[in-house]
């Protein structure tokens, strides 16, 4: 098993110097960096067998048990049944999108469709292009700590409900939402239920089947793969749905929401990020190696995001948005306002100082414009990765104290 603290090594981006010290990674809500067996994944992946599926030869063959077992590895990855349960896309929004417009064709005119207020645009959007066909869209409202409004959910929530739409984290406010409760909310309205996973699944264990959704997204360029999107979806609840398909494609699942052709040298990548990720977990089989993993990197990052949150806390005019580090009901991704100084600026600044921070509503914009922040330019927000260290965390919070004097 290998040990976390000893990672950095793994990851050649590490080593990137700019302005005369390494590039302090921050960034990684907005995508991870690449172990070194993701990047020869890929590679080997087009030295060895580029092809395409289904066909009668040697790489085309080997092409679909990598895609088979890819599959199998996400599916150990999210605690799914089977391989059949994982969709591949090109990413989580045109996955979103490809499932509102399948759902769409089955809801009529007055249906409703909840969403949150708190929610990355992408599982918003595709819903609310629902609006088109006479869908009412509802939203649940947030409150200012950045958490869900769960007595709202409950007022909102009705017989005509037929889908709810829910992240399981903020990508903003590194909020973990009450997926457990949302989902008996809505499997007592007999509702459909769709889970945002793409900033949670870096930072701790999923189970499909604990949170009684039938459908969860999330990307592997979160968690230390390439850009990529997946889609899982409960046994039944992809099969009679109209997708978008040819009718020359594979009309079963997992491939009825999938079209065209796949990127198979991606996705080698983001088979070799689950087994990069299981490397740091022990057990007897994939999924409980992966389970003991996720475990050990949200206990790290809940270290190191505490660090950080504490030695931000204790500057003057800081504002941060979100829940503190009291309890395991965040992630690790600290979004923070200054009054007077735009988030453009710092981020400036900070990259100046080698350090990759992000500025403004990263598509959770309606959480942004909710905090009365948009017009001010959002906010800063800095997250952590499993390659971040204590180190990184001062060197960060000593750049911006200067900047701010
Ligand atoms: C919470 C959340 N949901 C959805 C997305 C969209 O993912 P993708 O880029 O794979 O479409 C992001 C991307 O940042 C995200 O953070």
């Amino acid at each position: 098993m290998k040990k976390l603290s000893e990672c950095r090594i793994d990851f050649p981006s590490l080593s990137r110097q700019y302005n005369g010290r390494h590039l302090v990674y921050l960034d990684g809500p907005a995508g991870s960096q690449i172990p070194q067996s993701v990047i020869d994944a890929i590679s080997n992946y087009y030295k060895t067998c580029n092809a395409n599926t289904h066909g009668q030869f040697v790489t085309t063959n080997e092409t679909d048990d990598l895609m088979h077992g890819v599959r199998g590895k996400l599916a150990a990855f999210l605690g799914a049944e089977s391989a059949e349960t994982i969709s591949l896309g090109q990413n989580m929004t045109t996955l979103c999108f490809s499932l509102s417009r399948a759902i769409g064709r089955t809801l009529a005119a007055g249906d409703e469709v909840l969403i949150t207020a708190l929610d990355h645009e992408a599982n918003r959007g595709p819903w609310l292009s629902l609006e088109q066909l006479g869908i009412v869209v509802k939203e649940v409202a947030m409150l200012p700590n950045g958490v869900l409004d769960y007595d709202d959910f409950e007022q909102k929530i009705n017989d005509k409900t037929k889908l709810v739409a829910i992240g399981y984290a903020s990508n903003l406010t590194g909020t973990i939402n009450d997926i457990k409760k949302a989902s008996a909310l809505t499997e007592k309205v007999g509702a459909r239920l769709v889970v945002d996973a793409v900033h949670y699944a870096p930072h701790f264990p999923i189970d499909v089947n604990e949170l009684g959704c039938d459908f969860l997204l999330c990307s592997a360029y979160k968690f230390y793969g390439p850009h990529v999107g997946i889609l899982y979806s409960k046994p039944g609840a992809l099969e009679n749905l109209p997708t978008d398909r040819l009718s020359t494609q594979e009309q079963t699942i997992p491939y009825l929401i999938e079209t065209g052709t796949l990127n198979h040298a991606a996705f080698s990548g983001a088979g070799a990020a689950i087994d990069y990720l299981e490397s740091f977990g022990n057990g007897d089989n994939t999924r409980d190696r992966l389970i003991s993993a996720m475990t050990a990197i949200s206990d790290h990052e809940h270290v190191l995001g505490k660090r950080l949150y504490t030695k931000l806390s204790e500057i003057d005019g800081i504002d941060i948005r979100g829940l503190d580090f009291s309890e395991m009901n965040r992630t690790p991704t600290i979004s923070f306002y200054k009054e007077g100084i735009t988030a453009e600026e710092i981020c400036k600044q900070l990259g100046e100082n080698s350090i990759c921070g992000w500025d403004g509503h990263f598509y959770a914009k309606r959480a942004v414009e909710k905090m009365g922040l948009l017009d001010k330019g959002g906010v800063t927000r800095l997250g952590i990765s499993i390659y971040t260290t204590e180190e990184e965390i001062d060197y960060t919070v000593n750049v911006i104290k200067k900047f701010f004097r």
